[in-house]
Order: structure tokens, then C-alpha cells, then sequence
């Protein structure tokens, strides 16, 4: 047995622990440098006016350190024989596929629980969401089988033709199947000084007139990045 004087009992036991702090704090770093957020923002859009949206979210979101997103658009119902017709309308699909190329609903569900946080957008339908986005909740029965949404933060926009267009019931009618789901649903909080100006609670909401060709302004704007930012940020604190 090897007896050691208190005085080097104490200098081992402060070196083990400050060894045991460095690698501790080196893990720690390590971990947090290497650890990644995943958020999914998953839109529909027609006339590009929700993907506009999309993409302003995007931006708030990846203000917090740590974040990465994907963005996913939903397919159009309707055909591009018919869509093909008007010159206008087209130039607008051409775009958005450009940019935002479609993912068909099986792979999303499929792609879904590898996100944190998933937020999602549709053109506001008779007060409702749209059908594209309403087929792929549709399609989530093995997910809700499984659980695997459970615990997942979640949020949603929308944008309308006209100023009470039913912004609100479509917000919460995208919230009725992630609540099924078990996510954990985050709004806009009144703390976001343009929510007096642009969107709800709910989520961030715009109005793009008759024609769907209304610039968006820097309220929408200002709120829907501060959904992003709120998603990430809460993403962060959960996972
Ligand atoms: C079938 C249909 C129903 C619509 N219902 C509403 C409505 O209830 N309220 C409203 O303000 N706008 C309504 N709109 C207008 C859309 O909400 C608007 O064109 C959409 O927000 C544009 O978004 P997008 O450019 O992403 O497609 C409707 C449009 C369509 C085609």
C-alpha cells in the first residue's frame, strides 16, 4: 500500500478534477459545435406568394447559430396542361419549380421525422387550408402510428386574398392534425411589435389580394422571420 502525505492526496485529487473539467468542457464544446437543428419548412404554393413566406421564415430561423432548413414544396393539384394555358400563371410555376423543385408527399412523410421542428404553409381555401397540404396530413397515418411526430415543435403561415379571408381558421386548421400528431405547437408572440400590423397569433399571415400579386410588406416580413427565429430557438431548448 502506498501511503501519500494529505498535502499530494490534495494536489492529485485537483489535477484528476481539473483534467476531468477539460475533458469534460471539451466534450461539451465539441458537442455543441457538431450539433446541428433540423427544421423542415413545408409549404404549398400556387402563385408564389406563400413561398415567399417560406423563405422569409427561413431567414429568422437561421439568424440562431446552429440551425440548418430544408425547404419543401407540396405538388399542385392542378395539371400543367391546364396551368400552361395562362402565359402568366405558368411563368409563375416555372419559377417556383426552379427554385423549389416538388417532393412527392410519400417521400415527405417519409422525410418528416428527421426534423426537430417542422413548419408549415398553405394558401388560405375557403377559410381552409389547401388540399395538397390537407393530402399529406392525410398520409401521415403510419407516422401517427408510430408516435414518431410526438414531442416535434411545430408552426404554420398562411396567406389570403383579402384582409379577414379566413387567415385565422386556416391557421388552426393546420394545427388540428399536429396536435393529433402530439407536436408542440409555437404562434407569434405579441412581444413581435408588427403583429398589430401583419399576420396573428396563430402564425404569420399576409394578404396578397385579388390577383395573388401583392408585394409583401416589411410587417409580413418582419413577423414571419420572428416565427423562424422562435422555432429555432425553442428547437434549440427541446431537442
Ligand atoms: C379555391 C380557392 C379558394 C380561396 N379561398 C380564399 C379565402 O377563403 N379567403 C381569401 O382571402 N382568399 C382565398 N383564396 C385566395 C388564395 O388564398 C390566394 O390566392 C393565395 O393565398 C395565394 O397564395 P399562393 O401564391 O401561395 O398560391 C382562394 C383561392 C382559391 C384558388
Amino acid at each position: 500500500m502506498i501511503c501519500v502525505g494529505s498535502r499530494t492526496r490534495f494536489l492529485v485529487v485537483k489535477a484528476a478534477s481539473k483534467l476531468n473539467n477539460m475533458l469534460y468542457l471539451k466534450n461539451e464544446d465539441i458537442m455543441s459545435e457538431k450539433r446541428v437543428i433540423k427544421i423542415m419548412i413545408l409549404f404549398y404554393s400556387r402563385f408564389g406568394n406563400t413561398a415567399k413566406m417560406a423563405e422569409e421564415i427561413a431567414y429568422g430561423a437561421k439568424e440562431i447559430s446552429g440551425i440548418s432548413v430544408a425547404m419543401r414544396r407540396i405538388a399542385d393539384d392542378v395539371p400543367m396542361e391546364v396551368v400552361s394555358q395562362n402565359p402568366a400563371w405558368s411563368k409563375v410555376v416555372e419559377d417556383l419549380n426552379d427554385r423549389y423543385p416538388t417532393t412527392p408527399i410519400e417521400n415527405l412523410v417519409n422525410e418528416l421525422p428527421q426534423y426537430a421542428a417542422i413548419i408549415f404553409g398553405s394558401p388560405t381555401r375557403f377559410g381552409n387550408m389547401a388540399a395538397p397540404m390537407k393530402a399529406l396530413w392525410d398520409g401521415t397515418s403510419s407516422l401517427w402510428v408510430n408516435g414518431s411526430l410526438v414531442g416535434k415543435v411545430g408552426a404554420v403561415f398562411t396567406s389570403a386574398a383579402s384582409v379577414h379571408g379566413g387567415q385565422e381558421s386556416t391557421a388552426i386548421s393546420m394545427m388540428f392534425p399536429m396536435l393529433h400528431h402530439g407536436m408542440i405547437i409555437v404562434g407569434v408572440p405579441y412581444s413581435v411589435p408588427e403583429l398589430t400590423e401583419s399576420g396573428s397569433p396563430y402564425g404569420p399571415s399576409r394578404i396578397v389580394g385579388m390577383l395573388a400579386n401583392k408585394e409583401i410588406e416589411e410587417a409580413d416580413i418582419k413577423v414571419a422571420r420572428a416565427l423562424g427565429r422562435r422555432v429555432a430557438e425553442i428547437a434549440g431548448k427541446l431537442v
